[in-house]
């Protein structure tokens, strides 16, 4: 890929995001080896460094341009506001911010916090939910290990990320109420340089490529010539598909990609039930649009 200049990009160094980030960018079509306790790589096959930094740091760093490109979970980014341009949802990375207490704590509704102390790393977006909900709650600012503030002493309650749920088991916490929903973001550093822009785009094209490849579905099948017309009206996504003829000249074969929106089973059931029979499924392994 050609460009003036290295991009960078960051990502996660470990936990939540690491695994599927670097899996996006591998097949992107970056080329580079993992390093225990790198920071950053070199890509092989195109002029770009891959920066692994904390998540939280992230937005910080992209708003300064120290790297361009970074994938951060979209719960920082509502925390911090409208710091870098928010290119792309990844559909991984999914967890919630909830609201947790000690499973003995008297506390039993978000309306029984009034008065109390939450712990938290995301000031803002709990502050902004307190107030919704007319609840006078004081938000103590921890930057990591919420999670201990109640055994500690620090706070009646927690406002933390949850996401396979061990975290607050192990601490014996119990959920409360759920204040945001999050995944990861593709995010780009805003007023980029013409060069850089032009770049960037080529990867967010192949991003979405590599996105909507997984999502979707190769199908083919044999059905009956004189079924056609109801399969193109029946099968939204088959509207234009393609259509050979067998040796059987009553007989056609029909090529078609199904989308994440056709619901996939759904459109297998109509397909059988227009005498569509062999049908193939195979992965897409990416869909340029
Ligand atoms: C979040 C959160 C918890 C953990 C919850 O941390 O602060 O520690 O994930 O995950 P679980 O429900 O699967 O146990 P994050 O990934 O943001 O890492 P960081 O605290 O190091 O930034
Ligand atoms: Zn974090």
């Amino acid at each position: 890929m050609q460009s003036n200049g290295t991009l960078r990009i960051a990502i996660q160094k470990s936990g939540r995001l690491y695994d599927s980030s670097i899996a996006l960018l591998q097949e992107m079509g970056l080329e580079f080896e993992l390093y225990r306790d790198r920071l950053f790589v070199n890509v092989r096959n195109m002029p770009i460094d891959i920066l692994f930094l904390r998540d939280d740091d992230i937005p910080e760093y992209v708003r300064d341009g120290v790297a361009q490109l970074g994938i951060v979970g979209s719960n920082i980014l509502e925390e911090r506001g409208p710091e870098v341009e928010n290119l792309l949802p990844l559909n991984f990375g999914y967890c919630r911010l909830k609201i947790a207490v000690p499973e003995q704590s008297k506390v039993q509704c978000i309306q029984d916090l009034q008065g109390m102390r939450i712990a938290t790393s995301y000031p803002t977006i709990l502050s902004r939910f307190l107030s919704q909900k007319d609840i006078k709650a004081t938000p103590i600012l921890l930057r990591g290990s919420v999670e201990v503030a109640p055994a500690l002493g620090v706070s009646d309650a927690i406002c933390d990320l949850v996401s396979t749920g061990s975290t607050l088991r192990t601490h014996r916490l119990r959920v409360l109420e759920t204040v945001l929903e999050s995944q990861a973001i593709l995010v780009c550093q805003k007023n980029l340089s013409t060069d850089k822009k032009i770049f960037v785009d080529k990867l967010l094209m192949r991003a979405k490529g590599v996105q909507d490849g997984r999502r979707c579905k190769y199908v083919m099948f044999n059905a009956p010539m004189s079924s056609l017309d109801v399969i193109k009206e029946r099968i939204p996504t088959c509207r234009s598909p393609s259509i050979m003829q067998l040796a059987d000249p009553s007989m056609v074969a029909i090529h078609t990609v199904i989308t994440p929106e056709d619901a996939f089973w759904d459109v297998i059931e109509v397909i059988r039930a227009c005498g569509g029979s062999d049908i193939i499924v195979s992965p897409v392994e990416k869909l340029i649009r």
